[in-house]
């Protein structure tokens, strides 16, 4: 069965964006996931009472940190006269505008001062907010929470997403790379099975030839799915390792949730490893990788971030080389079955907005499990 897969990235990538229209509606055709957490920058890269700028979701942000040490994210545009609060001044609990002054609560965005007010004026200062995320640090990164446009109290469902660890002792690493791609294709790319030979051949990973038939069992998750686990594919060098060393079986579990998010578990007796990747949308045409792992493996960092970068650069290298025939809007298809997950995907995300436009509850496209079969 063959599938048209039209996605919005396919759409976006010709035009640009008409200035005149407002965050909610451009939000909304852009095809973002609104109401999830999203990494927004690495916690490393605030210093002291720094304010630092991200853009997650085409909304712009200023980050900082207090001095009690809780970290905040702001939308960053004054809301008297939208200059960005970035360039204004943070003592470690409340950011002073650039322009008049207006100071804002860095963790709730409520405004404590207007100095131009006299003893007359009778404006509510404490009523004026200025745009304002949740937001967690753990892992290593900042995690804003993007609630939809124009919703003004923010419910969080659930907290941000966590690595996976399994001892008290471990080594960490963080890798990411920016794509120049509609955050669809970033995803659809990050679960794709069939590239594999192709775009990573590498002499200490496996080689077109090796190439063989796979049947590996999937089942549905809560906004997501799960290859079940099991014993990773014996074409790897690095898996064939690992069972050398514990005299354990190897056994694998990868799971997808929405909103952009692959975890991996790989365990062997009391060896493991495990990582998180996001894909996450800063604009409709520019997405970033964020890849955090952690293992007790005996596995010297520099080595594994050697191999792991050489790794992503192919899949960017590969994204780029996409981008360039995704400007002229082809048509593009998905087939089965290597292309299912990618199906479900664009399934979960088009059932999870129609719950919420409904209210009813979702629909998983996915009755129970079932076998994918491909060769790579
Ligand atoms: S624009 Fe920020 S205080 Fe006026
Ligand atoms: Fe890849």
């Amino acid at each position: 069965m063959i599938d048209s897969a039209r996605t919005p990235a396919a759409e976006d990538a010709s035009g640009e964006a008409s200035g005149a229209i407002r965050t909610s509606e451009r939000g909304a055709e852009a095809g973002f996931l609104w109401d999830f957490w999203y990494p927004a920058l690495r916690s490393s890269e605030i210093h002291g009472r720094q304010l630092v700028t991200a853009m997650l979701l085409e909304v712009p942000l200023v980050l900082g940190r207090t001095d009690k040490g809780a970290a905040f994210a702001m939308r960053n545009s004054c809301p008297h006269r939208g200059i960005p609060l970035s360039y204004g001044r943070f003592d470690g609990k409340n950011l002073e505008c650039s322009y008049h002054g207006w100071k804002f609560d860095g963790c709730s965005g409520q405004c404590v001062e207007i100095p131009s007010l006299t003893s007359q004026d009778k404006l509510k200062v404490e009523r004026i907010f200025a745009g304002h995320y949740p937001c967690e640090e753990h892992d290593g990164y900042l995690w804003v929470y993007m609630s939809a446009p124009g919703a003004r109290v923010t419910e969080v469902e659930s907290p941000a997403p966590r690595l996976a660890t399994f001892s008290e002792r471990y080594k960490k690493t963080h890798l990411a790379c920016d794509l120049p791609s509609h955050i669809d294709h970033g995803i659809i790319g990050l679960m794709d099975p069939a590239h594999g030979p192709f775009v990573h051949q590498s002499w200490f990973w496996r080689s077109k030839k090796s190439i063989h038939e796979k049947a590996k069992q999937f089942e549905p998750i809560p906004y997501g799915f799960r290859m079940s686990t099991h014993s990773p594919s014996t074409n790897s060098a690095p898996y064939q390792l690992l069972k050398k060393m514990t005299g354990a079986a190897v056994t694998t579990t990868i799971d997808f949730t929405l909103p952009n998010m692959r975890t991996e578990e790989i365990r062997s007796g009391k060896l493991w490893f495990s990582s998180l990747t996001t894909v996450t949308p800063v604009r409709r045409d520019l997405s970033r990788i964020d890849f955090v792992a952690a293992w007790n493996v005996p596995l010297p960092v520099a080595v594994f971030r050697a191999f792991a970068k050489a790794f992503l650069k192919q899949d960017q290298q590969t994204m780029i080389q996409q981008a360039q025939g995704l400007r002229h809007d082809p048509r593009l298809m998905l087939i089965d079955d290597a292309d299912r997950p990618a199906k479900w995907y664009f399934a979960l995300k088009a059932n999870l907005l129609e719950s919420r436009r409904t209210g009813a509850e979702m629909v998983h496209p996915m009755d129970g499990p079932v076998t994918l079969r491909w060769r790579s």
